[in-house]
């Protein structure tokens, strides 16, 4: 039955300014499925604690209804929904032990010993906490206290659980490590799930479905996939991910897909269209890093890049020089003005005479080579990595 919110609108009294208001959310409707996992992912101030407060009861929305399996909690206390909520503070007890804290909600339900014993082992067992169990916090580690919590939540096999940004407190390697973990479990437990980040690494990772907010209002509902590779609009591109935005005009339309005149004069296939365009409609193409295809056009003049060309040659052996356009001409040209190497990847600037340095990204160097600074390249990209925002958009 999951959770469903229609036209949720939350306003504060403006606490800078008496007399005026703040609207934290705006018309928020979303259908979340049982045992689906839905994550809320925007910038900061956006309106993703007050949307998750309102599910959770602490917070009244102004206008709009909330519906947790299939009832209308709207004006339920939080105790009375069947949420539980995981936090950024652990919130676990310092005086107690790890199995005491996880077993802690059963206790105050007044679950008989041997139910609170078993239920425990077994929650400590799917968690890897068993050999903790003894432990008090202040002998965990972050991650371990932020798993106790989890437990904690689980115990009491609430309908929906709730995230509020958990892991902002932990380091970066644990943080990659906590979300696989959270996934896991709540795939074990099957427990209808809506997280909260601003973080889109964390989100695309745990994530069946993300909505995406700025400034109270959704921009898109969709997979990881459609958000990154099918954004709906300008700030979902370039909200998530790095991007490259090409302007351009629509030439023709096909059944799949449409043809684009690019400011420069090149003409390109476009895979896919937020919405639908009529020839001559303005739009911006977007085109991640990691799909422009480069190939090197001159080396760097001598002196200019380091000394090993070689590398180079290698990329020009591997990526034919070829375009998806009659001409042979590639869709643009440009130098490589910076490159950043990061061992997995390579990340390059490339001046090509635009506002803006053209951003690409080449994968394992060792076998792949990579390019120097100053090289010529061309770049191009297939049109199946490319998508068009009608203008305004
Ligand atoms: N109790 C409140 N009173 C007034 N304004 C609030 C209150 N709570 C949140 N806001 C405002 O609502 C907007 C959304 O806040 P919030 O939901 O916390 O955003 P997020 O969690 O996405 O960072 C912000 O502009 C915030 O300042
Ligand atoms: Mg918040």
């Amino acid at each position: 039955m999951g959770v469903k919110l229609v036209n949720i609108t939350k306003v504060f009294p403006d606490p800078h300014h008496p007399g005026k208001e703040v609207v934290a959310v705006h018309n928020v409707s979303i259908d979340v499925k049982e045992g689906e996992f839905v994550t809320f992912l925007g910038p900061s101030g956006c309106g993703k604690t007050t949307t998750l407060r309102i599910i959770s009861g602490f917070e009244y929305p102004t206008e709009g209804e909330v519906w947790i399996s299939g009832k209308l909690v709207n004006n339920d206390p939080p105790n009375k929904r069947d949420t539980s909520m995981v936090f950024q503070s652990y919130a676990i007890f310092p005086h107690l032990s790890v199995s005491q804290n996880i077993g802690f909600g059963l206790e105050l339900k007044g679950l008989p010993k041997e139910t609170i014993r078993t239920e425990t082992e077994r929650i400590m067992v799917v968690m890897n906490l068993t050999n903790l169990a003894n432990r008090r916090p202040d002998q965990l580690s972050g991650g371990q206290q932020q798993r106790v919590a989890l437990a904690r939540a689980i115990i009491n096999k609430p309908s929906v659980l709730l995230f509020d940004e958990p892991l902002s407190n932990l380091d970066a390697k644990l943080r990659e490590q906590m979300r696989l973990e959270i996934r896991r479990i709540q795939k074990t437990f099957g427990i209808t799930s809506i997280y909260v980040t601003h973080d889109q690494g964390e989100a695309m990772t745990v994530s069946d479905r993300i909505v995406v907010m700025n400034e109270g209002n959704i921009m898109q509902i969709g997979t990881p996939f459609e958000i990154y590779s099918r954004p709906a609009n300008r700030f979902v591109a370039d909200f998530i991910g790095r991007v490259n935005f090409f302007e351009g005009t629509v030439t023709q339309v096909r059944e799949q897909g449409i043809s684009v005149r690019f400011t420069h004069g090149v003409e390109r296939e476009v895979a896919s269209c937020a919405q639908t365009v009529r020839s001559g409609d303005q739009v911006l193409v977007v085109v991640r890093p990691e799909s422009l295809k480069l190939f090197l056009k001159g080396p760097a003049p001598m002196g200019t890049g380091s000394n090993s060309r070689g590398v180079s040659e290698r990329i020009l052996q591997r990526v034919p020089v070829q375009s998806n356009a009659s001409s042979g001409q590639p869709f643009l040209e440009g130098r490589i003005d910076k490159v950043v190497y990061l061992g997995s990847v390579c990340e390059y600037e490339i001046d090509t005479g635009g506002e803006k340095p053209v951003l690409a990204v080449t994968h394992n160097p060792i076998e792949e080579g990579f390019f120097q600074p100053g090289d010529l390249v061309g770049i191009d990209f297939a049109s199946l990595s490319a998508h068009a925002l009608p203008q305004g958009n």
